[in-house]
């Protein structure tokens, strides 16, 4: 692959009007979510759960990649296609998590470093042959009492780094993502210097790894409060933040910015990036890449019936929509219910 085709595909992922669906929780995220709709996890159900959501007609109108789980990306629909010419026919990118989890830090209490990096660039080739375009791989930093340590920010910025450059030495664009947990009840100022300290690091380390920064993807979290805090920041205030903390630290190079939703409600998820593009004047595209955000009304629906198939397939297609035109600025909380009805 040439590094033309790496900097077109990084584009087409942030395409104006259009993100990212993360479809790629590991078999043991995917049954808890399975739990939450009582539906049983076998390796057919999770087939048949991702094959609703990949033939949702009109998807691409809305949505540029999906990211699969290793398993999903040999995994085929119900005709005997295999998802990612399914998805590469809808002109959908098929992308692949190729981090083992984030796993518990030796020596930092409550903390976590990602896991994968032996062995990725074997994988990584394999997975061009599969027919992936793009890679993920997540970091997780955690706001607590004394915590996060340098010593956590500093290893997980260096992972990602290593992740970036193999996965463009192999022909992949990297989708770089140090999440920032919402989970606690930090205020959004402790958000927002987290956030900042995280990104600095990472880009930092991306730089002396030789990452070209046109040929990937940065997925952060938004700054935002804790969930547990008293006082929650409104709409706006996380969109300037946000906005503000990301000026700050990462470069006009990166051709676009596509946020994670991590535990924020759909439609809350929709709005934050909507009041972002309404503010506009951003040096890069700023979409999404939401998994429960996009996944949740469809999964409800679902409930593993295949005669529920067509109502959460409606459901997907309105969130996609809603976040599309969030994509573009045109988002508006009304059209939730028109277009929702006439979805
Ligand atoms: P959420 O949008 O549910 O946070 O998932 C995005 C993702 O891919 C996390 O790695």
């Amino acid at each position: 692959m040439s590094t033309h085709d790496l900097a077109s595909i990084a584009k087409a992922m942030v395409a104006p009007g259009r993100g990212i669906l993360a479809a790629d929780e590991s078999t043991g995220t995917i049954e808890k979510r399975f739990k939450g709709i009582g539906v049983e996890c076998t390796e057919e159900i999770r087939r048949a759960y991702r094959d609703m959501l990949f033939t949702t007609r009109g998807l691409g109108e809305f949505i540029s990649g999906v990211i699969l789980y290793d398993e999903t990306l040999r995994q085929k629909s119900a005709d005997g296609t295999a998802f990612s010419d399914l998805l590469a026919k809808d002109d959908i990118l098929p992308g692949i998590k190729v981090d083992a989890g984030a796993k518990d830090m030796a020596l930092c209490p409550e903390e976590k470093i990602t896991e994968g990096l032996d062995g990725l660039a074997k994988r990584c080739a394999e997975y061009v042959k599969l027919g992936a375009k793009f890679a993920k791989w997540r970091a997780v930093i955690t706001i607590g009492r004394d915590i996060p340590s340098a010593a956590c920010i500093a290893a997980n910025a260096h992972a990602l780094a290593r992740y970036a450059a193999i996965c463009q030495g192999a022909g992949l664009v990297p989708i770089v993502e140090p999440e920032v947990l919402m989970d606690g009840g930090h205020s959004i100022d402790r958000c927002e210097e987290v956030t900042e300290c995280t990104l600095r690091e990472t880009f930092a380390a991306l730089a002396s790894q030789r990452v070209v920064l046109e040929h990937m993807v940065l997925k952060p979290s938004m700054v935002i409060s804790g969930k547990d805090c008293a006082k929650q920041a409104g709409v706006q205030e996380v969109a300037v933040r946000t906005l503000q903390t990301l000026r700050r630290t990462v470069p006009a190079a990166v051709p676009g910015i596509a946020f994670l939703s991590g535990g924020q409600s759909d439609q809350l998820a929709t709005a934050h990036l909507d009041a972002m593009n309404k503010i506009g004047g951003a040096p890069w595209a700023l979409s999404f890449s939401y998994g429960r955000a996009l996944q949740q009304p469809a999964l409800k629906s679902w409930k593993g019936s295949a005669g529920n198939v067509p109502a959460a397939q409606r459901a997907l297609h309105h969130r996609a929509r809603m976040n599309g035109l969030a994509s573009l600025g045109q988002y508006r909380a009304d059209l939730e219910k028109e277009l929702g009805r006439a979805a």
